[in-house]
């Protein structure tokens, strides 16, 4: 048959997947469009995985003879060589990674070959394939965050006492112990390390056998399968499992929340690094310079660890925004869960990596930051507190130490000699003003204090060899 030109779209030469129902072949612009081999080529390995695993389904269902079944297998396994060898040959009709791999599979075992998608939709074959992709970066993800959990403790310890201001609302409020500063990241990323363990129970479900919407009548066992690919268990329902994207916005939700925490600690860096503060000195190796001022050192790692999270958001609320409103089952719309997802787990695996080297070699400047911290007025609440201990309702105390910090303002009188000089407080308040003496005050459970901090940072190592014990039971 001529080929039709409608609007410049030529026909396709070669045949699609569903040829049987269709007079013509489909559209240039038609497969340019709807086409996801560009980006879903990542999935072979785990689609061959899912593959071998539903012949052997198909085997014990005596659908195919044994030999038909090692004859796939072994068409499957040099697939598999050849995309991962990438001596591949896509032809234009391959629509995706799941097609490809089909038409290779038939063109090596012929007749038996075509036996491959018996029973089989892309639907639930999607589906497996980009559950067990999704499995192993999380896997990868897990690993990454718990290295900058790490990276976190280990300076914690390394710094030992040192102390630098701590501020709410970008003010200087109390001084904290560094270890405070980094423990307090560390525990925020140990919850992404969690949340991230959860998300993978939750997903660790095969949709093998839910076919394109309704099961099979062809007597396949998901359970079987299921097990055999390492999930925990198989679907309950195929309507849902064949259109459930639960997974993907979940693991973007925890990529996202990762992020702003990532996104948190960029933005301390870029503070901390400008001359203005000056706490801490990049490596050169984690720094960048500037095409036109040579005397620039950026903090790029920093920035970009701020600037990935807005990306990681857009790619979570993009993703909830297709989900929307579908109707059961698979709907084509479902083919955009894929680029997000990718997106999103490379560039936060980058982005875990970079920070960590940043963190780990950079110079805290401990002298800055104690400088920074001995401003007097920190003490202020301390001071609030010495007069609770001795019976004065807070309320009071607050209003004696606000005034006596206006006074001194008001006066140009040093702070302390303002306070040395009240009634109520005394010389003996002088002890609270020795540098670092206010830390090391607030011993409650969690707080700065030094043997506070040493309690928690014991906690938050046990929770990292927890974890890793963790990690170890689902890595491959
Ligand atoms: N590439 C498609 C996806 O990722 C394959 C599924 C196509 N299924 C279908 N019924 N047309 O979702």
């Amino acid at each position: 048959m001529a080929e039709k030109e409608t609007l410049g779209s030529k026909a396709l030469g070669s045949k699609a997947l569903w040829h049987g129902r269709f007079d013509e072949r489909p559209a240039e612009t038609l497969m340019a469009f709807t086409q996801s081999l560009s980006f879903d080529q990542r999935l072979a390995a785990h689609d061959i995985q899912g593959s071998i695993s539903h012949v052997r389904g198909l085997e014990r269902a005596n659908i195919l003879t044994s030999q038909e079944t090692e004859q796939i297998v072994a068409a499957l396994q040099q697939t598999g060589d050849e995309l991962a060898a990438k001596k591949f040959a896509f032809v234009k009709s391959d629509e995706d990674i799941h097609t490809a791999i089909e038409r290779r599979v038939t063109e090596l075992c012929g007749a038996t070959g075509a036996k491959l998608h018996t029973g089989r939709s892309r639907n639930d074959q999607v589906a497996t394939a980009f559950r067990l992709w999704t499995k192993d970066a999380i896997t990868q993800m897990i690993e990454a965050t718990l290295a900058l959990v790490e990276v976190f403790y280990d300076q914690a310890i390394a710094t030992g006492d040192a102390y630098l201001p701590g501020y709410t609302h970008l003010q200087q409020a109390q001084p904290v112990a560094l270890a405070h500063h980094f423990a307090a990241h560390g525990w925020a990323l140990s919850r992404d390390v969690d949340r991230l363990f959860d998300c993978l129970a939750r997903l660790d479900v095969s949709p093998l056998g839910a076919g394109a919407l309704a099961g099979t009548s062809l007597g396949l066992h998901a359970g079987e399968t299921a097990e055999e690919l390492g999930f925990a268990g198989a679907f309950q329902n195929s309507l849902d499992v064949t259109s459930d994207r639960d997974f993907v916005a979940e693991t973007l939700f925890c990529v996202a929340m990762l992020g702003v925490h990532l996104s948190r600690v960029g933005e301390e860096f870029v503070l901390w690094s400008s001359q203005e503060f000056g706490f801490v000195t990049l490596d050169d190796q984690y720094a960048t310079g500037s095409s036109m001022l040579p005397q620039k050192k950026n903090p790029d790692i920093a920035e970009l660890a701020r600037g990935k999270a807005g990306r990681f958001i857009g790619n979570l609320t993009g993703l909830l925004a297709t989900l929307k409103g579908l109707p059961l089952a698979y709907n084509r719309d479902l083919q955009e869960d894929k680029e997000p997802l990718f997106d999103s787990v490379d560039q936060v695996l980058l982005g875990l990596r970079a920070v960590a080297g940043m963190v780990q070699t950079a110079r805290y400047n401990t002298e800055v930051m104690a400088t920074a911290a001995d401003n007097p007025l920190a003490v202020a609440t301390d001071i609030a507190e010495l007069l609770v201990s001795e019976g004065v309702p807070f309320r009071q105390a607050h209003a004696i130490v606000g005034e006596l910090v206006r006074q001194s303002l008001a006066e140009g009188v040093a702070f302390v000699d303002t306070v040395v000089a009240h009634e109520k407080l005394g010389p003996r308040v002088k002890e609270l003003f020795v540098p670092g003496a206010s830390a090391a005050q607030r011993t409650s459970s969690g707080g700065g204090a030094p043997e506070a901090v040493k309690t928690q940072l014991a906690q938050l190592d046990e929770q990292i060899v927890a974890d890793k014990k963790r990690l170890q039971l689902i890595q491959p």
